[in-house]
């Protein structure tokens, strides 16, 4: 199980994304929040910026939409150049057909839990997955403190993905620090998503290194 770290541009200065892209060399992702205002009460940004993104940086986009009708929208996202693209299950009305768009248009294709959503339901879209996303905070807004009740559905995950096979990547979104991550990495997360901690630093790629190397004392 390899770390690795997602930065969230959530907590980044949007008027400067490339400079903040660049700050970050040494993060395996860029996490991008796409939210529309309903499923969400926030709003950040869309197609168009990921778009720009994608020539701004040579670091995989990992978009994560919290948005109402992703079955809609999804697909144009893995166009755009996005390497993964994740939708939330509590969205999606066709998540089978709509996870397979992201994938044949060569996208890593990614489900999102809710802190209140349980796993053991969505076992079976185990096959269309590349990445399962467990929510560690109510989705909209950065800088929310860690939910400690998702840890034990982080472990339900862990053990239903080693039943098939051990590919699929657990991340965890939504606050995650240094205080926090040994937790999420002893739970059975690979991927960590982390915002405020990473652009709320005053040295960016030194707090990805630093989580980098707590999520490893732990996943060894
Ligand atoms: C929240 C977003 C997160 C957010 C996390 O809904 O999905 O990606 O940026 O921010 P932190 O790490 O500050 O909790
Ligand atoms: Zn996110």
């Amino acid at each position: 199980m390899a770390v690795q770290i997602s930065p969230s541009i959530l907590s980044a200065d949007f008027a400067r994304l490339a400079d903040e892209a660049a700050a970050v060399p040494n993060a395996d992702w860029l996490h991008v929040d796409v939210m529309d205002y309903h499923f969400v009460p926030n709003l950040t940004l869309g197609l168009p910026v990921v778009e720009s993104l994608r020539k701004a940086t040579s670091l995989p986009l990992d978009c994560h939409l919290m948005i109402e009708d992703p079955d809609r929208w999804a697909p144009a996202y893995a166009e755009a150049g996005a390497g993964s693209v994740t939708i939330h299950a509590e969205a999606a009305k066709a998540p089978v057909r709509t996870l397979r768009q992201i994938r044949s248009l060569g996208a890593r294709a990614a489900l999102a839990l809710n802190p209140g959503t349980a796993v053991e339901p969505y076992e079976g879209l185990f096959g269309e997955i590349d990445m399962l996303l467990l929510m560690t905070v109510e989705p909209g807004f950065g800088g929310q403190e860690f939910l400690d009740m998702v840890l034990p559905k982080i472990r339900t995950a862990r053990s239903l993905v080693e039943r098939h096979g051990g590919q699929i990547w657990i991340q965890v979104d939504g606050g995650v620090t240094t205080e926090t991550i040994e937790r999420v990495a002893e739970a059975g997360a690979d991927v960590f998503v982390a915002g405020s901690a990473v652009y709320g630093a005053s040295d960016p790629s030194a707090a990805v290194d630093a989580l980098r190397a707590q999520a490893e004392t732990v996943t060894g």
